[in-house]
């Protein structure tokens, strides 16, 4: 009788747990109407770089300063790869080992702070990490409020932690939060937590400001972009993402020579020249930002994240159908403005011997047709 009894309990108490688990364990995630779809990928995939993404190559062709967004797919947002580590110990350094003291006069970290900030952050945290958890099962697992990120053998108490530093230790993504301005109407960014901007702009100078202050020394920015970005953000609900890039011949997350050099040599266009002309073609890359733009549903915040992508010209460009001819032509025939704020007219010369014979190459062996335009690649942003 005794032992019926205790059956008895015993069930009654793991019921509800079986239930639990079976519920959670079934239950599907849904970000924008769109269903995450779990990753079946452990730790060892990315330390040993077994899984690799899905090969991104934003060559669009003839190169305009339009928008150019495309619909974003959120299995793909936030991606984890086999640059995880690099990148996140690369935060860690810049972000002077997250020290609370340090990151509040850090120059790649700031955020706004008071009520309704603190809940765009803590929206922000929530969204990130129920789609880790979702995504990538088994890399990072939440158990109430304890995150755990297996990859670094980390663990985050989501009551302790500030939100935004969560975000950050997660992901290997820059973010930019930005909230709509009610007297001026505009955007304007809130927070950033900026690791790889690349050494183009400055990062903390930029919280508090509006999307036409941000974006003053983006080239066409008043012809081309303004309006149709100002009518954009304020009808945009489905996430899109977008990219930009630019020739560097260095992997520095941070800040790449090609800034740095700028600066020594004070515009100095023949000395720049002559420095690139030493730099073997092999070293350098085409450093792709990827960007996506989310908007949270509670608060309404426009989450705008970043990801740079190196891609060796050399080793991963110039047997790719047409893309040594599409780079070779946007150096040259792009709107004058953006060669200038690129500065394709300090690279090209060095570099077009290169692509033209990979072009030449190409032609021959019949992968290329000579007769045919040249345009945007088919599967645009992606290779097929
Ligand atoms: C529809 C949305 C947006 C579009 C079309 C857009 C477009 C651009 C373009 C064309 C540039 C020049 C570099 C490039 O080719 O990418 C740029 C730079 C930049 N954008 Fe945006 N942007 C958008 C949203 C945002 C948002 C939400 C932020 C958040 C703060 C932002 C921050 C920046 C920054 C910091 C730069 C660098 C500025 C500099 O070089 O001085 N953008 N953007």
């Amino acid at each position: 009788m005794e032992s019926v009894k205790l059956i008895g309990l015993g069930l009654i108490t793991i019921c509800p747990i079986l239930v639990y688990i079976f519920k959670f364990k079934t239950r599907k995630v849904y970000e924008f109407g769109q269903e995450i779809v779990p990753l079946d990928i452990d730790v060892d995939d990315i330390k040993s770089g077994r899984f690799i993404d899905r090969k991104y190559m934003p060559f669009r062709y003839p190169l305009t300063q339009t928008m150019a967004l495309v619909k974003l797919d959120m299995n793909h947002w936030s991606i984890v790869d086999e640059e995880y580590y690099h990148f996140m110990s690369e935060k860690k350094r810049l972000f002077d080992n997250y020290e609370e003291e340090k990151l509040a006069s850090n120059p790649f970290y700031k955020r706004l702070y008071g009520s309704e900030y603190d809940h765009i952050c803590e929206e922000l945290c929530e969204f990130v990490v129920t789609h880790f958890t979702t995504r990538f099962p088994k890399l990072f697992q939440r158990v109430s409020n304890v995150v755990y990120n297996k990859l670094l053998n980390e663990e985050y108490d989501l009551n302790k932690m500030d939100p935004f530093l969560v975000v950050t230790k997660l992901s290997m993504e820059d973010f930019f939060i930005t909230v709509k301005d009610e007297d001026t109407k505009q955007h304007k960014c809130v927070g950033v937590s900026v690791a790889f901007g690349g050494g183009g702009f400055p990062i903390v100078p930029i919280v508090g400001q509006g999307m036409d202050e941000i974006h003053k020394k983006v080239p066409y920015y008043e012809s081309k972009l303004r309006t149709s970005m100002s009518k954009w953000f304020d009808k945009f609900i489905d996430p899109v993402e977008r990219s930009s890039w630019h020739i560097v011949w260095d992997k520095d997350l941070n800040c790449n020579e090609l800034y740095t050099k700028h600066r020594e040599y004070h515009d100095d266009s023949e000395k720049y020249k002559g420095y690139v002309d030493n730099i073997p073609f092999s070293d350098f890359y085409v450093r792709v930002e990827r960007q996506s733009l989310i908007k949270l549903p509670k608060s309404k915040a426009i989450i705008f994240s970043n990801h740079p992508l190196f891609l060796n010209i050399e080793k991963d460009l110039l047997d790719v159908p047409v893309i040594p001819t599409i780079i070779h032509r946007t150096m040259h025939e792009t709107p004058k403005d953006i060669i200038k704020h690129k500065h394709f007219d300090l690279l090209r010369h060095h570099l077009d011997p290169y692509l033209l014979e990979a072009e030449k190459r190409q032609q021959e062996m019949g992968v290329m047709d000579p007769y045919k335009p040249v345009r945007t690649q088919e599967g645009f942003p992606f290779r097929r």
